[in-house]
């Protein structure tokens, strides 16, 4: 499956290396052809991302099942192989009725994908194209749902699995992926470099590198903005979302602006980006003005999953902000944990801190930012490091003699 450098396997690799799809670079604008592991451009290192088809093309397939078959003119794939789905996308997008009694805030159920998080829609696209480019296998550099999300989506299209970790992931977090035998390496060393220098390995090993800002994850992450247009029936007037190395925001607003290149909504929503108060790179360098974003030292945070010190489409998420009357702001972790449980105890949902983050940020901003709300709520509570507590006052333990007694004095004196 790994197949060595100069192999039969990587020259038939190479050979499928010539694909039609353009990649665009947001930065000097220039179009590349794409190329498995080269997500940079080679002109200027930035990241591109897929140009987008010409809107006559841009048609959406109703009566379709598999969300990859309904938008299919938007993807840059040749097919859709439905079978290789695990039933990923067309979340449920909820009114938040307790919370907000207008109505006008929603959520968007990312949790309730297949292994959780929204990084399966990512995981979705990238299995589809790497067969179709005759790839073996996949990988990915992460420590939390990406790295599960990969190595179920490889279990199921027969694609092996390589998972670069961090040295010191928690047993918990291996669990989740570990279940579908990807091969798993704890790497001792800087996360960011080795974020860069997976690429090498992939083109020399003949693996898919797809991290989080790979291109074809931002494609499926589309999708997200696509449904929600659906779903409404318009675009909101706000999105708030957690940002971390800035691939899934950079989907949502490609998303945003192709349903309106396609005339299925008449604007992009503002978008509202939020980080851990502990790491927060894109959102500092937007409150100081700053041009571009650049790597900072990161305090403590319980928000795992978003703190990434050095993201590597933090630049391009802060000009895309700057340009469309977009907002980056920051919450603490207490705010985040007060806002999980507020979810969970007006409304029944249990997501991360990192995603209810999100709420925080709206209760920050209601008052400014009035209008339709959507809340990306992007991975499931049990899917996070930090775990919430349980109340004493919540949690009995009793001998079965003592139990009727026990309760009748809790129930009876109410
Ligand atoms: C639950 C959750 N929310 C949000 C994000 C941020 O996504 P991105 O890194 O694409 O900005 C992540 C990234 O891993 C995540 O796991
Ligand atoms: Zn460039």
């Amino acid at each position: 499956m790994r197949e060595k450098k100069g192999s039969k396997g990587e020259k038939k690799n190479r050979k499928n290396l010539g694909c039609p799809d353009f990649l665009q670079c947001w930065a000097c604008g220039k179009e590349n052809e794409f190329r498995p592991n080269e997500i940079f451009c080679p002109e200027c290192g930035k990241p591109q991302l897929f140009s987008t088809p010409p809107p006559e093309r841009l048609t959406i397939k109703h009566s379709a099942q598999n969300p990859l078959e309904k938008f299919a003119s938007f993807l840059p794939l040749k097919n859709v192989r439905p079978e290789l789905s695990l039933g990923e996308g067309q979340t449920p997008l909820l009114p938040l009725k307790s919370i907000e009694r207008s109505g006008r805030l929603l959520a968007k159920l990312e949790s309730s994908n297949p292994t959780l998080s929204f990084k399966d829609r990512g995981s979705a696209v990238v299995v589809q194209k790497i067969l179709e480019l005759g790839w073996k296998a996949v990988g990915t550099v992460s420590t939390g749902n990406m790295a599960s999300s990969t190595a179920a989506y490889a279990a199921r299209a027969g694609l092996s699995c390589l998972l670069l970790v961090k040295k010191g992931t928690s047993r918990s977090a291996l669990v989740s992926s570990a279940i579908f035998n990807p091969l798993i390496v704890e790497v001792d060393g800087d996360y960011g470099q080795l974020f860069r220098e997976s690429y090498q390995l992939g083109q020399e090993l003949g693996i898919y590198f797809a991290n989080s800002v790979d291109p074809l994850r931002i494609e499926g992450y589309k999708l997200t903005a696509f449904e929600i247009c659906l779903q409404l029936g318009k675009a909101p007037d706000f999105v708030y979302l957690p940002v971390s190395a800035g691939g899934h925001f950079l989907g949502l607003f490609k998303g945003f602006k192709e349903m309106v290149l396609a005339g299925h909504t008449e604007k992009i929503p503002r978008l509202v980006g939020v980080q851990a108060a502990g790491c927060a790179p894109i959102a500092t360098a937007f409150k100081k003005g700053q041009a571009s974003v650049t790597k900072i030292k990161p305090a403590q945070t319980i928000a795992h999953s978003i703190s990434n010190p050095d993201p590597p489409a933090g630049s391009l998420v802060l000009e895309t902000v700057r340009k469309n009357r977009g907002f980056l702001t920051t919450v603490s972790d207490d705010q985040m944990l007060q806002a999980q449980k507020k979810l969970a105890v007006k409304e029944g949902i249990f997501v991360q801190p990192e995603s209810a983050a999100t709420l925080a940020a709206y209760d920050q901003l209601r008052q400014r930012f009035r209008g339709t709300s959507v809340l990306i709520l992007t991975g499931q509570g049990l899917k996070a490091t930090h775990q919430p507590e349980i109340d004493d006052r919540q949690y009995l333990s009793l001998t079965l003699p003592d139990l009727k007694e026990a309760l009748r004095s809790i129930y009876c004196d109410r």
